[in-house]
């Protein structure tokens, strides 16, 4: 099938790619003329395991083409994915839909000088957007094409994660298509069948119900990781070791394992924008969204909890210290560093007069980028510790899991770790002789009597 991904960020160059890959002919557009340089040059604008060479692989079959010729890219295209961003707006936390519309008034041009003859195209917005957004798509298309166009609307949101962005893709839980008619249920089954042959699920349902899977979706897990830093609040405040809480929670089935890890809570392209859509949602609606408020709440005093750890452990006085960060993207396995709880907490330590050295397998590059000044970039991870007075573990990268702790003890002028994703066990952290604090579990003192 033709098709044509409109967007080519962590969404629609994933998708893009993995259809190309089980042979649909795909057509990447963006606005940026950098991103599409960079592709077209053989590189990948984004860290995602795998994808450059799967792009790789698709460009040279000739199944992958990337451009910023919008006419092109619409023109011949059985299927349009509509794949911008859609980030928090300017109005309390409403999503900003400008990218969507652009979308949408970039395809009813182009349909209309197709004319009232085309094959009719499905336009699919994967982007996640509130509820309605896509039939507001519909309409917009239909202003501008004039009423004798013919096209179909869907909503397919995707639920990729990035760091596993393209195992996500082709082995989907489930995958969710709105439809509002029988030709766009046919199409969106043919296009999906290579990635649901081993009996996952595809939902074809209306466009509204699909629109409000993926806020109920993430809003879950965000609930989920609210709730887990809410127990290692009360865990620190009575004694408990919220690791040892989990284990006990996590082994009932109907509760699980997964998305239940304290630490320095969500952050990210996703979670804490569509959690204030979802409260944006209910203001636009007057429906009380109370525990999406509370989630996002919890999400962003635990920051701030974390933050003040720090402070307390310098009786308040931050001036003319020198702190390491290891890790700055929102999550292992991505140079994405929207929201991520690193940077909040660097500007909290930087404005109370700390200086901020930071490391980060892949996202440096974009921290130095996007957020000049913020901290000094090492390319080394022992670098950061050269006289620093404590380190801080803000991302759960696997190479922080085995350090040297006797080479970072000797680079140290104070061997202190605050350690926002529980990485190292507190004995150990006490033969080592290191201050350590963590999230919902006791402090590490050395010389301290402990229980
Ligand atoms: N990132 C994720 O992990 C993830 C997962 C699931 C869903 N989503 C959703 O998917 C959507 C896209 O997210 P993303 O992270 O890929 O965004 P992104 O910011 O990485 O990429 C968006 C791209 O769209 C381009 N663009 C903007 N306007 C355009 C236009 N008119 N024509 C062509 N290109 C245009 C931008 O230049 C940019 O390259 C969002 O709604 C997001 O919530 C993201």
């Amino acid at each position: 099938m033709r098709l044509t991904m409109v967007g080519t960020g962590y969404v629609g160059l994933v998708t893009g790619t993995c259809f190309a890959n089980t042979g649909n002919d795909v057509t990447c557009l963006d606005v940026d003329p950098a991103k599409i340089k960079t592709l077209e040059d053989g590189g990948c604008p984004i860290y995602e395991p795998g994808l450059t060479d799967l792009i790789e692989k698709n460009v040279k079959a000739e199944r992958l083409t990337f451009t910023l010729d919008k006419e092109k890219a619409y023109r011949d295209a059985e299927m349009i994915f509509i794949c911008v961003g859609t980030p928090t707006g300017k109005m309390e936390g409403d999503a900003d839909l400008s990218y969507v519309m652009g979308a949408a008034d970039d395809i009813g041009k182009v349909l209309k000088e197709l004319g009232p003859n085309q094959e009719p195209k499905v336009i699919v917005v994967k982007s996640t957007v509130p509820v309605g957004t896509s039939h507001a798509v519909r309409d917009r298309i239909r202003e501008i094409a004039g009423p004798s166009i013919p096209f179909s609307i869907a909503d397919n949101p995707e639920f990729l994660k990035e760091g596993a962005a393209i195992q996500d893709f082709n082995y989907p839980d489930r995958v969710v298509c709105g439809v509002e008619d029988e030709r766009a249920a046919e199409l969106m089954k043919e296009i999906y069948a290579p990635y649901v042959r081993s009996g996952n699920p595809i939902f074809i349902m209306d466009v509204r119900s699909a629109e409000m899977v993926k806020y109920a979706s993430n809003n879950f897990l965000a609930t989920k990781i609210s709730f887990i830093n809410e127990m290692a609040a009360l865990c620190e405040a009575y004694g408990a070791d919220v690791g040892k809480v989990r284990e006990g929670m996590c082994a009932d089935s109907r509760i699980g394992s997964q998305f239940l890890y304290p630490g320095l809570g969500y952050g990210g392209s996703c979670f804490p924008k569509d959690t204030l859509a979802c409260m944006a949602m209910g203001r636009n609606s007057d429906t009380d969204t109370q525990l999406s408020t509370a989630v996002h709440d919890v999400n962003q005093r635990q920051r701030t909890r974390f933050f003040q750890k720090i402070h307390d452990q310098f009786d308040g006085d931050l001036a003319g210290k020198k702190l390491a960060f290891w890790g700055m993207a929102f999550k292992p396995n991505t140079d994405d560093i929207r929201e991520a709880p690193a940077l909040t907490i660097m500007q909290l330590c930087k404005d109370a007069g700390a200086t901020c050295v930071g490391y980060d397998p892949v996202a440096a590059e974009n921290v130095a980028k996007d957020h000049p000044g913020l901290c000094e970039v090492c390319e080394d991870v022992y670098d950061t510790l050269e006289g620093a007075d404590a380190l801080v573990i803000s991302t759960d990268w696997d190479d922080f899991k085995h350090p040297d702790f006797g080479r970072m003890k000797t680079l140290m002028n104070v061997p202190a770790i605050f350690d926002g994703r529980n990485l190292y066990a507190l004995a150990l952290m006490e033969r080592e002789g290191f201050v350590y604090h963590s999230v919902g579990r006791r402090a590490v003192t050395p010389g301290a009597v402990t229980a």
